[in-house]
C-alpha cells in the first residue's frame, strides 16, 4: 500500500523514507495514504479475523491494524507486543462523573506503562527502516521510558532529554534501567523540546517525539482497538488528557480515516482535557483557534506540564474534524478524580485522571448529556508516579485538601492496638 509524507498546511509531499519532521514551509507532516484504494483492501472483518492470531503482527494491538499504520515487512517490526489494553467499567466511577455509560480504556497497561508504546513500536521500526543508529526525544517521562525500552530492543543508542527534577520517579527509573543516555536539562519540558530538535538536526540523530508523524500513526491504534472492542460502535464522546497534543492529533486522524474507510458510520466527539496551569490549547480553543497560545506550565500532573505543544496545528484539525471541545481542570480536580479511579481498583497516574475529571466537568457544564456514552482514556499506570499518590494520601500536597485520603495508620504490634485501629 503506497504512502507518503504530506504537509498538513501546504500539501507538499515527500518520500516516506526521507528523514524529516516538518515541511520546508514549516508545517507538520502526516503519513498520507490513498484512502480510496484502501477502502477496497480493509474492512472490519480484516481486523476482526486477526484477533486471536499467532503472528506477532496479529497479536500486537497496533500492528493488527497494519494497513493503517506503516507498510513494512513483518519481520522488521520492533514490537513488545503492545496494545490489547482493557476497557474497564465501574459503577462507582459512572456515578461519580454522572454518566451511565462510561468506559475507561487503560493505556497504562501497555508494556512500559503508558500509551507511548503504541507510537514507539512504529517510530522505532521506522528508525531502523531509515538506518538510524541513534534516537532521541525530549520527555516529561513516559515517552523517554518507552523509547528507552524499544530502542534497547532494536539495538539503537537512545538519548533522552528530561526537565531536571520535574519527572516522576517511576519514569526516570525506567529510562536509567533500560540503559538510555539520560540528559537532565536545566529548564522545563518546552526548553528540552526545543533543544532536542536542534541536537537531532546538528548531530544526525533520529527524533522520536510525537512531532514525528510515525509516532502519530501508532497512537491511532488506541482508537482503532477501542472501536473494535465495541464492535465498531463508537461512543458519543472520547475524552483524553492533552499535553504535547500528539495523542489528540492521532485520535482525530484515526477517526477521520476510520470514517472514510467505512469502519464507522459516524464520528464521535473528542474532548481534550488540560490542567489549568498548563492550558495553552484550552486558551486557543476558547479564542476559536484564532491564535496559538503559549504559557509557562505548572501542574501536579507532570506528564502534561507543557506550555508550547508541538503538535498544535494537527490537534486543532482533530478538534475541528470531530466537532470536539477542549476543557480544563484544576490540580485538585485531577487528584480527586485520580483518587476515585484508584479506589475503584483501576488506578492511574495524575495526568490520566484529568480525562475523568474532564468528563465530570463537561457533564456538570451540560456539554456531555447524562444519556450519552463516553470513553475516557487513562494514559499512564498508577505506579509511574508513586510520590503524587503517597503525598496525596498523607495530605502533603500544597494547596490540595485530599477529599478521599486513605492515610496509613501506625500500630504497636499487639492485637489490642490493631482492634483499636480497625474501629
Ligand atoms: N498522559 C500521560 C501519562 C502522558 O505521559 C502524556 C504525555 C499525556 C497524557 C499527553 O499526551 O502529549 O500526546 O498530548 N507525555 C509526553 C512525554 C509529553 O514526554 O511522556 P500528548
Amino acid at each position: 500500500m503506497r504512502a507518503q509524507l504530506k504537509c498538513i498546511d501546504c500539501g507538499t509531499t515527500y518520500a516516506l523514507d526521507q528523514v524529516r519532521y516538518t515541511c520546508d514551509c514549516g508545517g507538520l507532516l502526516d503519513v498520507a495514504r490513498d484512502l480510496e484504494e484502501l477502502r477496497n483492501v480493509v474492512s472490519r472483518e480484516t481486523f476482526d479475523r486477526r484477533l486471536g492470531g499467532r503472528p506477532l503482527a496479529d497479536v500486537s494491538g497496533v500492528w493488527r491494524f497494519r494497513e493503517l499504520i506503516l507498510p513494512v515487512p513483518e519481520n522488521e517490526i520492533v514490537s513488545r507486543p503492545e496494545g490489547n489494553t482493557p476497557l474497564y467499567r465501574s459503577p462507582r466511577l459512572s456515578k461519580w462523573v454522572g454518566l451511565d455509560d462510561l468506559a475507561l480504556k487503560h493505556e497504562g497497561e501497555n508494556p512500559t506503562g503508558s500509551f507511548k508504546d503504541r507510537g514507539m513500536t512504529v517510530g522505532v521500526t521506522q528508525a531502523r527502516q531509515v538506518g538510524a543508529r541513534a534516537v532521541a526525544c525530549a520527555s516529561t517521562g513516559n515517552t523517554s521510558a518507552s523509547l528507552a525500552s524499544y530502542g534497547a530492543m532494536a539495538g539503537l543508542a537512545v538519548i533522552i532529554f528530561v526537565p531536571e527534577g520535574k519527572i516522576a520517579f517511576g519514569k526516570l527509573s525506567q529510562a536509567l534501567a533500560y540503559g538510555a543516555k539520560t540528559l537532565q536539562v536545566a529548564g522545563d519540558f518546552d526548553v528540552a523540546m526545543q533543544l532536542v530538535q536542534h541536537v537531532c538536526r546538528e548531530l544526525d540523530i533520529y527524533l522520536l517525539n510525537s512531532i514525528n508523524p510515525f509516532r502519530v500513526e501508532g497512537q491511532k491504534a488506541i482508537i482503532l482497538e477501542m472501536l473494535q472492542q465495541r464492535e465498531w460502535q463508537p461512543p458519543d464522546w472520547i475524552v483524553l488528557p492533552a499535553g504535547n497534543l500528539g495523542n489528540t492529533s492521532a485520535f482525530g486522524k484515526a477517526l477521520y480515516e476510520a470514517h472514510q474507510l467505512g469502519l464507522i458510520t459516524r464520528i464521535p466527539r473528542l474532548a481534550a482535557v488540560q490542567a489549568k496551569g498548563a492550558n495553552p490549547f484550552y486558551r486557543s480553543f476558547i479564542g476559536h483557534f484564532q491564535q496559538r497560545e503559549r504559557v509557562h506550565a505548572e501542574t501536579i500532573a507532570t506528564a502534561i506540564k507543557i506550555g508550547d505543544p508541538v503538535s498544535y496545528s494537527r490537534a486543532v484539525r482533530a478538534i475541528e474534524w470531530t466537532n470536539g471541545v477542549v476543557t480544563q481542570v484544576s490540580d485538585a480536580d485531577i487528584m480527586s478524580a485520580k483518587a476515585q479511579v484508584d479506589a475503584a481498583g483501576i488506578g492511574c497516574e495524575p495526568a490520566s485522571a484529568s480525562s475523568v475529571a474532564g468528563i465530570k466537568r463537561l457533564v456538570g457544564d451540560g456539554v456531555i448529556k447524562p444519556g450519552e456514552s463516553a470513553v475516557a482514556i487513562l494514559t499512564g499506570h498508577l505506579l509511574k508516579d508513586p510520590s503524587a499518590t503517597v503525598d496525596y494520601h498523607l495530605n502533603r500536597l500544597e494547596g490540595i485538601t485530599p477529599a478521599y485520603a486513605n492515610a496509613p495508620v501506625v500500630v504497636e504490634p499487639t492485637v489490642d492496638a490493631v482492634r483499636e485501629a480497625l474501629n
